[in-house]
């Protein structure tokens, strides 16, 4: 918590944080196997831009590869290094008397970094999963993993009383994302996804499953899938750091294909859960 390490009970924030007061700040969670960092180098690369993108400056050293290596040393001195866990980092741009606009320029953003053990929900992701569909009520950058997530946990929340995993957001008559995942589905044999514009967040798990299905000759076609054929999909998947490949087997009640995780889907569980077992750093 700002350069000390602390017991997470004895970490405190000021009621004046901008993250506190306006949600003002930005985050990443990495996923972390037997002590090993997952595409450090991606979450890195969307810290930065985020920062870039509500326009807050680090201070002296402190970098997102610093961030990381703090990451590394609480794994340490957490028995973290057996397992699996994950890393959050969150940067807001400080505490200061509330004002909309920027606080002045030497204010230090507060910077917070964690661990915790992680257990993936295997069970789940074998027999597949519920989502709802839901009104995607966000802002225009989405792209900018902020903590600004009112939306995403009303969704959430929704989605959890309706006694499914995810809400897949709607937006102008296309699936954009999940509340905290990204989206793809099969229409007509071509799996689809939402392209990387600024209605979705640039998921890791995303990116890196694109890249692994693109090596075992699986296109990825980068066109939203509309409502009209949400009836139409045979598969359907969510992917994220802390949800990996899961099968999405029941939408707003109704089954997606056969009620089973589909033959695409489960190729792609398959070499996203050998590339987390032998990957990292
Ligand atoms: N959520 N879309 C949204 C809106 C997200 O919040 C996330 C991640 C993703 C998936 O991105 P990635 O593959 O980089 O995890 C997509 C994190 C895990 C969270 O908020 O806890």
């Amino acid at each position: 918590m700002n350069g000390n390490f602390v017991p997470r009970s004895d970490a405190v924030v000021s009621v004046e944080d901008r993250g506190f007061v306006f949600g003002d700040g930005v985050y990443e969670v990495v996923r972390v196997i037997r002590g090993r960092l997952f595409a450090t180098r991606f979450h890195n690369e969307r810290l930065e831009r985020s920062l870039e993108g509500i326009r807050i400056t680090l201070q002296g050293e402190d970098s997102p590869a610093r961030f990381v290596d703090i990451g590394r040393q609480l794994l340490r001195e957490n028995n973290l290094l057996e397992g699996e866990a994950t890393l959050y980092i969150q940067v807001t741009r400080g505490a200061t008397t509330r004002a909309h606009y920027f606080p002045p320029a030497n204010t230090p953003p507060t910077v917070y970094i964690s661990v915790a053990r992680f257990a993936p929900n295997t069970e789940l992701a074998e027999r597949g999963a519920s989502a709802i569909t839901h009104p995607d009520l966000r802002w225009g950058r989405c792209d900018l993993k902020t903590l600004n997530l009112l939306p995403n946990v009303l969704a959430s929340q929704t989605a959890k009383e309706q006694g499914a995993f995810e809400a897949m957001l709607i937006r102008d008559g296309v699936v954009t994302e999940g509340a905290k995942t990204n989206f793809f589905g099969v229409v007509d044999g071509t799996l689809r996804t939402h392209p990387c514009d600024t209605h979705i967040l640039p998921g890791i798990t995303r990116s890196v499953l694109r890249d692994l299905a693109a090596e075992i000759n699986i296109d990825v076609d980068e066109s939203p899938i509309t409502v009209d054929e949400i009836p139409g999909l045979s598969e359907l998947f969510l992917t994220g750091t802390t949800t990996d490949v899961m099968p999405i087997v029941q939408l707003d009640g109704r089954f997606v294909g056969d009620g089973k995780p589909g033959e695409l889907t489960r190729k792609l569980q398959r070499v996203l859960a050998e590339s987390l077992a032998s990957g990292g750093d």
